[in-house]
């Protein structure tokens, strides 16, 4: 254990510089190769600052080391604050533990990111939503976390969805029901950031509203509806995840007030950010007398696209979720009528018919999707790429740029549209809302001197629908990109090489 939380401190100082460098270093991503004797010392009085920081946080390191908890897949964006502590015995500690990069990909996360003003909101579990047939993936029941509004705002509701990409096999998933994205027997207290924050000055649009963050336990976006449960190696598993939707919005809406709803949005990040844009429409209708009803994805606009070897690997694993967990039915019928139902899972083939306004939140480089759509790289060749950006060939950002314009291509009814809006900057990373640095921190990228929060905002409120539709520069052009710039393309994860062999 020693060495393994050694080794980690090593990475982590090692990602970590990757980071600073790569973030100071517009030039350094750019063709032109020359660095300046300036930008050298820049470079090296950095690293110094960084290892000073990593030493003097040396204890919390090792405390995020050990309590970063495994995830299936995925995982959004993790930030220590924000991590839930599960409540681990050794043995569930190692059967869950699927392999070490996942942990230290997570302990590289700067430690100095703390939300501005922690808010620990108690967890709910809706315990009779067993009887309804509304369980995460081992039969437990599930959960949410509710934070009350107050004034003048306490008749109007966030519902956030959590993060924690899909299982697509009996295998994976029945590894998940072992951990907090498949259990609530494994969750726990939840940090509340970002826009889910009761601070004025970190959330001023939505401090007051009653805040909700739904968890994600059933692995296929909020979306499963397989009627019998599934036995894997004699365990049981469960896909209910259209059941946990319908049981948390009803408790919502009739035991928690929500009926009465005046304003209402509906959010999410990565797995959950798909899920709020699956939902949208759903929302809407279930809150019939609300003045105002809006939904915002925030890094769930997955594109349907091409690996850069031209697999659509994809597709074929977005296929392997809807078939495994029954989702077809339950995707929205205007586009089932006409399409693959696979594609009825992409966002992009949503946008058209979609009722109910949707703010689109996502980074033109969201590296969960160079690392998993893009680039998933079973071999290791985008490796010298992914560890040190500047060393991607001009092949390798020739590529980048290219997913960068589909995605800009695939976002084009919501450029058309008067209703939706969207925040597209030009930066690595992976989900920002739910966090206080990178939502409205030191870490919130700005487009025209203006957050993804602060767009957002105006949006909903129709306060300046001039700047509805925001896209970025591309990259390397923003300097206000966050300090995850680098690590959007560094450090391999096996977890994801594996899965895109068995997509
Ligand atoms: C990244 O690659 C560049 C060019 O090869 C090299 O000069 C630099 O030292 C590398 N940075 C790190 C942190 O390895
Ligand atoms: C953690 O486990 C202990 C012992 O099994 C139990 O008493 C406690 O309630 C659990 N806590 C949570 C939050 O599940
Ligand atoms: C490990 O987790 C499973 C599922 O939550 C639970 O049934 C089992 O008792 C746990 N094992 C230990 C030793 O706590
Ligand atoms: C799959 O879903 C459809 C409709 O959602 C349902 O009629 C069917 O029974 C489900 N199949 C299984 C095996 O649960
Ligand atoms: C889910 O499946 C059940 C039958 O197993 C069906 O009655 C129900 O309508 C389905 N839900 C959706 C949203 O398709
Ligand atoms: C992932 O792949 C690596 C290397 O092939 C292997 O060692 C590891 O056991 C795999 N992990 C899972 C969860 O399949």
């Amino acid at each position: 254990m020693k060495q393994e939380v050694c080794i980690r401190r090593m990475w982590h100082q090692h990602e970590k510089n990757n980071r600073k460098s790569a973030n100071m270093g517009t030039s350094i991503l750019s063709p032109r190769r020359h660095l300046n004797r300036g930008v050298m010392t820049f470079v090296t009085l950095l690293l110094f600052a960084t290892m000073a920081t990593l030493v003097w946080n040396y204890e919390g390191v090792q405390r995020l080391v050990k309590l970063v908890p495994t995830e299936g897949f995925s995982i959004g964006a993790k930030r220590p604050t924000n991590v839930l502590t599960p409540n681990l015995s050794k043995e569930n500690e190692t059967s869950t533990g699927s392999d070490s990069l996942k942990k230290e990909d997570s302990a590289a996360i700067p430690v100095e990111i703390k939300p501005l003003q922690p808010l620990v909101v108690d967890l709910t579990i809706l315990k009779g939503a067993v009887a309804k047939g509304a369980v995460c993936l081992d039969g437990s029941p599930p959960g949410y976390h509710l934070h009350r509004g107050n004034g003048v705002n306490a008749r109007n509701w966030v519902v956030f969805l959590e993060e924690g990409a899909w299982c697509e096999s009996e295998a994976a998933c029945q590894l998940r029901a072992r951990a907090h994205l498949g259990s609530s027997r494994w969750m726990n207290v939840r940090t509340f950031e970002g826009i889910l924050s009761n601070s004025e000055k970190v959330n001023p649009d939505f401090y007051n509203w009653n805040r909700v963050f739904v968890r994600y336990c059933d692995g296929a976006s909020f979306s499963g509806n397989m009627s019998l449960s599934v036995k894997d190696k004699g365990k049981v598993l469960q896909y209910r995840g259209e059941s946990i939707w319908n049981a948390i919005i009803d408790d919502l809406i009739e035991k928690k007030g929500m009926k009465n709803a005046d304003k209402a949005l509906l959010g999410g990040c990565s797995a959950g950010g798909l899920s709020s844009i699956l939902h949208c429409d759903k929302f809407k209708t279930a809150l019939p007398s609300a003045n105002v009803v809006k939904c915002m994805s925030d890094a769930g606009f997955f594109v349907d696209t091409k690996t850069y070897k031209g697999e659509n690997k994809i597709q074929a694993y977005f296929k392997s979720v809807v078939d495994l967990q029954n989702v077809t039915d339950t995707l929205p019928k205007y586009c089932t009528e006409k399409r693959n139902p696979i594609e009825c899972f992409f966002p992009q083939y949503l946008l058209s018919q979609m009722k109910t306004p949707l703010f689109v939140v996502n980074g033109a480089y969201d590296w969960w999707q160079m690392d998993n759509i893009v680039a998933p790289d079973p071999l290791g060749e985008w490796d010298h790429c992914k560890n040190n950006a500047s060393r991607c060939t001009a092949a390798q950002l020739n590529i980048i740029q290219g997913y960068r314009q589909e995605l800009l291509d695939a976002l084009k009814p919501i450029q058309e549209s008067k209703k939706h809006g969207m925040f597209i900057d030009g930066c690595f990373h992976h989900c920002q809302a739910s966090y206080d640095a990178f939502w409205s921190g030191q870490y919130a990228p700005h487009v025209n001197g203006q957050t993804a929060s602060q767009a957002l905002g105006d949006w909903y409120f129709e306060r300046d629908t001039k700047t509805n539709s925001v896209v970025d520069c591309a990259f390397p052009c923003n300097p206000t990109c966050p300090p995850k710039t680098s690590g959007a393309l560094s450090v391999g994860r096996p977890s994801f090489r594996n899965w895109s062999k068995r997509g």
